[in-house]
């Protein structure tokens, strides 16, 4: 990546339900990438927000009896607490309410329309509220019961007939073809690219863009009995927070977009309508779509019917925000799915951070506290284990950042745990607690070697756990001016002060 922005959004969240594990992940991961770029020196950009119109929302504000502007105030509000809570470091929040917004997308209307891609028509199809998605007849399935239903997703179809704005995405079909065959990184994980490749192979249909049968949405300009279709609304957000149509302001520069971070429902959005969206609007497109997996719940999908959503705020307050965070991007690899269980979020945070690396850093810095003063101690002449050790340290850096630049979180850990695995040994080999009456010297050394190996591994590990490795690197007497990854380029100070060492992740006990 030769270019020093870096412009990473997390889908925005529909309003319609409370914020639960699969919002919780995508936000986690795009902190993650956003942290990392951060700490690499780029001028990153990082957006999130909330997605407040349409049917399936105004829908759940009717069953809640509430006017549906308030009740996406509500809901909102609440997806931002879970930010907060998350420790995501969004710099904007953006709600498609919001009168930015509206005009960003009637601006964004009224371009399409003057470079003639939108016609007037009738809709006659099927549509699921639940998706917010059209789909065609061979991509639904009849029930046994008589109810038809979406093959990919589940969700109940209703034949929707009514006059609808049309976007001429058929016209887009070589173009787009043509735009992933140039940009062979735009859509990963593989599979999911030649998924996308295939359907835009297969012919593209005109897009139905607007509503009738419902108001809450954004008037169509100059048409206001119709919204506009909902995912053209949210997809613009993405411009919105950059200024548009006013494409000279402050966020200016972060367009094109980095990386959109979505879930694999929600990859033709990204890739097939709002690429074609841009180039008839003549706006660059993004760099990269991204899609991950999805979790299930102790073996279960996590579903209205079974009740079994997993607000993430309560087991953050239970096991730690940072050994969650941990837990979510070391556990699947990223672009899998993968099963959320309180045992392997419990066993991972025994056995990676409390055994792991909390006990690495324990044993080496209580043994500093007590045996060598509470400072760095002195290097005197390495040997061959040392080196060894320090090397592979060294290399960590730029191992995480191939990872991260792959979007593969578990990577970036497993690498890092190769590191406090290999100082874990080297520890139980040196012995400094036998060096402490025969050769104090050489126990400083080691002590050294840990305490550099300390700070590499905290360094790394800020975008994963900020605060935890926050209270590390104030452990290892580096202060905020230290935490860059550049900082690793001047070797660890000699006598450099350390306070008194706390756990950094309490062991978790289960009471059965
Ligand atoms: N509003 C649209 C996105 C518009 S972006 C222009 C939307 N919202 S959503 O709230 O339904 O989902 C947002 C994200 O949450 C998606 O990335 C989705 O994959 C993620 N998850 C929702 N449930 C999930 C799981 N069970 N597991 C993992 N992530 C899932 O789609």
């Amino acid at each position: 990546m030769s270019k020093q922005t870096f412009y990473i959004t997390t889908p925005i969240y529909y309003v319609n339900g409370a914020p639960h594990l699969g919002h919780a992940y995508t936000s986690t991961a795009a902190d993650a990438l956003a942290r990392w770029n951060r700490l690499e020196g780029r001028d990153v950009f990082f957006l999130t927000g909330t997605d407040e119109h349409g049917q399936k929302v105004e829908a759940a504000a009717r069953a809640a009896g509430v006017d549906p502007q308030e009740f996406t105030d509500r809901v909102s509000a609440d997806f931002q607490d879970m930010a907060k809570r998350m420790n995501i470091s969004n710099d904007d929040f953006i709600r498609t309410t919001e009168p930015r917004h509206k005009a960003s997308a009637q601006a964004l209307w009224r371009k399409l329309q003057e470079n003639g891609a939108i016609y007037l028509g009738k809709y006659e199809g099927w549509y699921a509220v639940r998706d917010e998605a059209f789909y065609d007849e061979e991509e639904t399935a009849l029930k046994p019961d008589g109810t038809r239903i979406a093959t990919a997703s589940g969700a109940e179809v209703k034949w929707v007939v009514e006059p609808s704005y049309f976007f001429k995405l058929s016209a887009f079909q070589d173009k787009l073809l043509a735009y992933y065959e140039e940009n062979p990184g735009f859509i990963a994980p593989q599979a999911k690219r030649n998924e996308i490749l295939s359907f835009v192979r297969g012919g593209l249909n005109d897009l139905s863009i607007s509503r009738t049968s419902f108001s809450w949405g954004i008037p169509v300009p100059g048409d206001e009995k119709h919204v506009m279709y909902v995912w053209l609304d949210a997809l613009q957000n993405y411009l919105t927070a950059c200024g548009y149509p006013e494409m000279n302001g402050p966020r200016a520069h972060y367009w094109p977009a980095s990386l959109h971070l979505v879930g694999k429902e929600i990859i033709r959005f990204h890739a097939v309508y709002w690429p074609a969206f841009l180039m008839a609007a003549g706006m660059p497109c993004p760099e990269r779509v991204f899609s991950h997996g999805w979790w299930t719940v102790e073996g279960e999908k996590m579903s209205k019917s079974l009740g079994n959503f997993i607000d993430v705020r309560p087991l953050v307050d239970e096991l730690g925000l940072d050994q969650v965070r941990y837990f979510l991007l070391r556990e699947v690899p990223f672009g899998n799915d993968g099963d959320f269980s309180r045992k392997a979020l419990i066993g991972r945070i025994n056995s990676d951070l409390a055994n792991g690396l909390g006990n690495l850093a324990q044993r080496t810095l209580s043994f500093i506290g007590k045996n060598a003063g509470g400072v760095v101690p002195p290097r005197g002449v390495l040997h061959e284990a040392d080196n060894v050790l320090l090397e592979l340290a060294a290399r960590l850096p730029e191992k995480v950042k191939g990872a991260m630049s792959r979007i593969a979180f578990h990577e970036a850990l497993d690498e890092t745990w190769k590191v406090i695995r290999a100082a874990d040994a080297y520890i139980d080999h040196q012995a400094p607690w036998t060096l402490r009456k025969t050769d104090t010297d050489r126990m400083n050394t080691v002590l050294y070697v840990l305490a550099s190996v300390l700070r590499v591994v905290g360094i790394v590990l800020q975008p994963f756990m900020p605060d935890t490795m926050a209270k590390l690197l104030d452990q290892l007497g580096q202060g905020a001016d230290a935490r860059q990854l550049a900082a690793l380029h001047t070797p660890l100070a000699e006598g450099t002060p350390l306070p008194a060492p706390a756990g950094l992740f309490p062991r978790v006990v289960e009471v059965a």
